[in-house]
């Protein structure tokens, strides 16, 4: 996948663990033979290439190497686990997205009428639920999820940080879980890998299958996280807004932020959704505030030109001019707490052309967490329902240290190991952002030592 950054990605090694032989029939009925008119199971040598460049695959082939690739999700015939036997444990960590309560469903309801799991318990409040004895693991039931998809948030409650992977691990022990669904960020993936190899130092049998969510779309090699696409929805109507307005008043500047910790999809794809934008600031692509070729003189070249701007900025951007004293520190999971960019930028903008004696107004908009504690749209209902199904038949065929995702349109496994501690992040030279600068028009670099000096991307 071109567009993500993974520092250090080498050459990944997309093996799955397995817990051990298939010996048991799957009760799922799907055909074995192509052909026949009916689906059939997914045979488990099935692998899709990685990379899908031609050149790629013939350097890699040329050099003697298989070209790396990904096994396809899907409902194996033959399982490792009992289907009778099994007890499962769901748990959402991290921050809200939309499809959370859609993945859970998705997950009780294959367990439940596709192999006959009838003891499904849902951990509380993330991973303290694990230890916390209030309130206890909720059981699942078909009747429990019924209607959770249609609201946004996580029924089960989420948070951020918690126990050790012993711990956890004590708990899985001592309920006899043979599955743990575990539904979150890239900090959730940490802790499933470390949960994964806490199980297989105790020799247990387990399967800990992981579900990529965040709305950043910051895990690596899937084609998207789920709700990221509704997230931008919602995030579009902001950067509509700004623009109706910044064209209502003379001189107006439309300021929105939008979520992004370190990985700017959200905005970039907003501002490309929305078509409104002017400029868009990212964490992955630098820029100077001050200067000729800084944000602040393109954006006055904007304002004298076109009598007003949209900007659109991920929160995660320009972070180093935010005074020390308004950075604070990590949260629970480790992630650091940004500054207000937004409100930092609005201060400087007024004082920008306060000093050149331009007037203007300047409208900030910030949906916060509106963009992700809605339910998700129509695209990544589908993508949570067919990952908890995936999940489900994973964890089924005894895969472990798992993550389900799509990568090229289709649904496959990746191992945790390749996924924990990089981060998917946008690559300044992908297309992606291409069309994000074509849309703009706002310069390709604002930087003031660019030696080329800035260069224009003309706007159709
Ligand atoms: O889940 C990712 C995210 O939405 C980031 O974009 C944002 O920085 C962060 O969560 C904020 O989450 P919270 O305030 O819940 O810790």
């Amino acid at each position: 996948m071109s567009d993500e950054r993974t520092p250090d990605a080498g050459r990944p090694d997309f093996t799955v663990e397995s817990l051990g032989p298939c010996r048991h029939p799957s009760p799922m009925g799907l055909g074995e033979s192509p052909g026949d008119g009916l689906v059939d199971f997914v045979d488990d040598g099935r692998r899709l290439l990685f990379d899908l460049d031609l050149h790629a695959v013939r350097a890699e082939l040329a050099a003697g190497a298989e070209p790396a690739a990904l096994e396809l999700a899907g409902p194996r015939s033959r399982l490792f686990f009992r289907p009778n036997d099994v007890r499962a444990a769901i748990v959402t960590t991290g921050g809200l997205c939309p499809g959370i309560n859609d993945v859970v469903r998705s997950i009780v309801l294959t367990l439940n009428w596709h192999y006959g799991v009838r003891e499904i318990l849902g951990i509380r409040y993330g991973l303290r639920g694990f230890v916390a004895p209030d309130p206890p693991p909720m059981p699942l039931r078909p009747e429990t999820v019924r209607t959770v998809h249609h609201e946004g948030g996580s029924f089960l409650g989420s948070s951020r940080g918690g126990p050790s992977a012993a711990e956890i691990v004590d708990f899985l022990d001592r309920e006899a879980i043979s599955a743990l669904f575990m539904i979150g960020g890239d900090g959730t993936m940490r802790a499933a890998l470390a949960v994964r190899e806490e199980i297989a130092r105790r020799n247990l049998a387990v399967a800990v299958v992981g579900v990529p969510k965040t709305i950043d779309n910051d895990i690596p090699f899937v084609d998207a996280t789920f709700g990221m696409i509704t997230a931008v929805s919602l995030a579009r109507q902001a950067v509509d807004a700004a623009h109706a307005e910044a064209q209502g008043a003379l001189n107006g500047v439309g300021l929105v932020r939008l979520m992004g910790r370190e990985s700017g999809f959200i905005a970039a794809q907003a501002a490309l959704a929305s078509g409104e934008a002017n400029f868009v600031l990212i964490p992955e692509v630098p820029f100077d505030l001050d200067g000729p070729h800084g944000f602040l003189a393109c954006l006055h070249r904007r304002i004298v030109s076109r009598r007003h701007a949209v900007v659109v900025v991920a929160e995660g951007a320009g972070q180093q001019y935010i005074p020390e004293g308004e950075r604070r520190g990590t949260d629970a999971s480790g992630n650091p707490v940004l500054g207000d960019i937004g409100r930092f930028l609005k201060g400087r903008i007024l004082a920008h052309f306060r000093e050149h004696d331009v007037p203007v107004t300047v409208k900030y908009i910030d949906p916060s967490y509106m963009i992700r504690s809605a339910p998700p749209t129509a695209s990544d209902a589908i993508y949570c329902q067919q990952l908890g199904q995936n999940a489900v038949h994973a964890a089924m065929a005894g895969k472990t240290g798992l993550m389900v995702g799509r990568v090229h349109g289709q649904q496959v496994h990746v191992p945790i190991r390749a996924v924990a501690g990089r981060r998917r992040r946008l690559d300044p030279e992908h297309p992606l952002w291409r069309s994000v600068l074509q849309s703009t028009g706002q310069p390709v670099r604002m930087v003031n030592e660019d030696p080329a000096g800035p260069t224009v991307t003309p706007r159709p």
